[in-house]
Order: structure tokens, then C-alpha cells, then sequence
């Protein structure tokens, strides 16, 4: 179409065009603001949640280890793998572990850990999932442990997508998670409320909590979790087949699906 032309939006496409380049230029700074404020997050926090928070969530990585089923002897990528809490039990089944994280102390301490039970198929890789590239078809699993969250919703989607290709025909992608939303659902709200009451009974140092996480939760500035019914939407959408998600504990729930 001629770019001085209206097309039969009314928008003449030149201004279209300008309007979609603007558009990606802010996706492509939103994502390095987000990728550089969860490296430096995690370079600080890697003591306090591998020493204290992740013992937590066993729970969620037996679920996730669960769905994972027969894939879990093939080749397998863990996104945000951290200290290796899901990476590390996989890979006592797996042929390959391709860990990658943003935080270098958090992949010592995976590098560590596998030493430590003589696994030798572990392979940390320092790249945000943002700019990994892999070969169609290469993969048997892709697991992921409350990394996903922290992702701009833009590239969750697009996340999915990805992973779709990259898996083999009959291959899985099994997510654990938080999976809320801001409230809008009844599901939500019990949660939000139970969390509530569990905080306040802790007293100053709990109320503090409250409003820092609902300060999150409201902004999405460090967390951006979608509620499971999303992620069930996003994996439909991509064309996994068997998708399925499942609360394991307050907002914590594991989304899976094969590739078909
Ligand atoms: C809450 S920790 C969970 C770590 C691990 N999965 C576990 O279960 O213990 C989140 C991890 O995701 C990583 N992460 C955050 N954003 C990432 C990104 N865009 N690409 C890859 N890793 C990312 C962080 O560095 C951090 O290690």
C-alpha cells in the first residue's frame, strides 16, 4: 500500500509501521530492565533462598518431577534453575541437564551441588531465557521452578511458543509456579485472604510483608504471576496437547502439557 495512503483502518500505514517499531524498541528496554533487575536480584538473594526459601517448596518440585514422567530420561532444559533444587533430582534421571540462569553464584552453587552427588550430565549456562536459541526438536522435557513469574507477560507467550519447537514430538512442559492473579477471581481472593491471615498473626514484621508483597503483586515491577488458568491458556494456544494444571499449595501450581 502506498504509505500516504489511509488503509481501511483509517491509519495510513507509514504511521502503522512507525507506531510497531516504536512498540517493539519499548518491549526490547523493558526486557533488558527486567533481565538486569533479576540478575542483580538473584546475584544478592542466592544465599537467602538456597539456605532458607527453597526448602519450601519441595512440594511443587516433586509435582513437577511427577509430571515430568518418562521425559525426564532424555535431554532436558531447566529454565531459571538457580541453585539446581529441580535441576539437580532431574539429573539423576536425565541424559542432559541444560541449566540456565541469569546468576552466576546461583550456578556455582548448582555446579556444587551436582559435583557433590558425582553428576557429570548437569551443564549451567548464564543466558537469560529471552535470548536463548535452540534446535527444533531438540529437546525431551523443559521444567521450570518459580522462575517464570519474573518473566514480562509478553514473554511467558512467547516462552511457550518457543518451547513448543524446541521440544521432540511427545516431549513435556511442566511448570511450577505461583499462579495468581490480582485479585479478580474468587480463587484469588481465598488465597490472597489466607496469606493475609497468616501474615497478620505474625505481627509488625508480618504486617511489613502484607504491604511489600501487595506492592508487588500490584505493580509487577520484580513479580508478575498470571493466574494456572492462563498458563493453561498459553500452552492450549501453542498446541500442546494434555494440558492440565493443578494447585499443589496456596498459590503454588503445576502446569503441564505435550507436545503433540
Ligand atoms: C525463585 S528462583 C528459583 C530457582 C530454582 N528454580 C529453584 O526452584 O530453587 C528464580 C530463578 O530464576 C532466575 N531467573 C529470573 N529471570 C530469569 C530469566 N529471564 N532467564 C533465566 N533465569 C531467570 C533467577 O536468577 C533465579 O535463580
Amino acid at each position: 500500500m502506498d504509505a500516504a495512503m489511509p488503509d481501511p483502518a483509517g491509519a495510513p500505514a507509514a504511521t502503522k509501521a512507525a507506531k510497531a517499531a516504536k512498540a517493539t524498541k519499548a518491549t526490547t528496554v523493558a526486557r533488558k530492565v527486567a533481565v538486569r533487575t533479576q540478575r542483580r536480584r538473584w546475584q544478592r538473594r542466592t544465599d537467602s533462598w538456597e539456605d532458607h526459601a527453597v526448602a519450601g517448596l519441595e512440594p511443587v518440585i516433586e509435582a513437577v518431577l511427577a509430571e515430568s514422567g518418562d521425559s525426564a530420561r532424555g535431554v532436558v532444559l531447566d529454565v531459571g534453575a538457580g541453585g539446581g533444587a529441580l535441576a539437580v533430582p532431574v539429573a539423576s534421571t536425565a541424559q542432559r541437564v541444560i541449566a540456565l540462569d541469569v546468576s552466576d553464584r546461583m550456578l556455582d552453587r548448582l555446579a556444587g551441588r551436582a559435583e557433590e552427588e558425582g553428576l557429570h550430565n548437569v551443564e549451567p549456562v548464564n543466558r537469560p531465557i529471552e535470548e536463548l536459541d535452540l534446535r527444533p526438536g531438540s529437546l525431551d522435557l523443559i521444567v521450570s521452578n518459580y522462575a517464570l513469574h519474573h518473566l514480562l507477560d509478553q514473554d511467558k507467550s512467547r516462552f511457550v511458543h518457543r518451547a513448543a519447537a524446541w521440544l521432540r514430538p511427545g516431549g513435556r512442559l511442566v511448570i511450577g509456579d505461583m499462579m495468581i492473579g490480582r485479585g479478580r477471581s474468587p480463587d484469588d481472593r481465598r488465597i490472597l485472604a489466607d496469606k493475609a491471615r497468616i501474615m497478620m498473626a505474625r505481627g509488625p514484621a508480618g504486617w511489613w510483608r502484607i504491604v511489600k508483597n501487595a506492592w508487588r503483586l500490584m505493580t509487577r515491577t520484580v513479580e508478575r504471576p498470571m493466574p494456572m488458568e492462563s498458563w493453561v491458556r498459553l500452552l492450549e494456544d501453542a498446541g500442546f496437547v494434555d494440558v492440565c494444571g493443578r494447585r499443589v499449595v496456596a498459590e503454588a501450581a503445576v502446569v503441564s502439557g505435550r507436545r503433540r
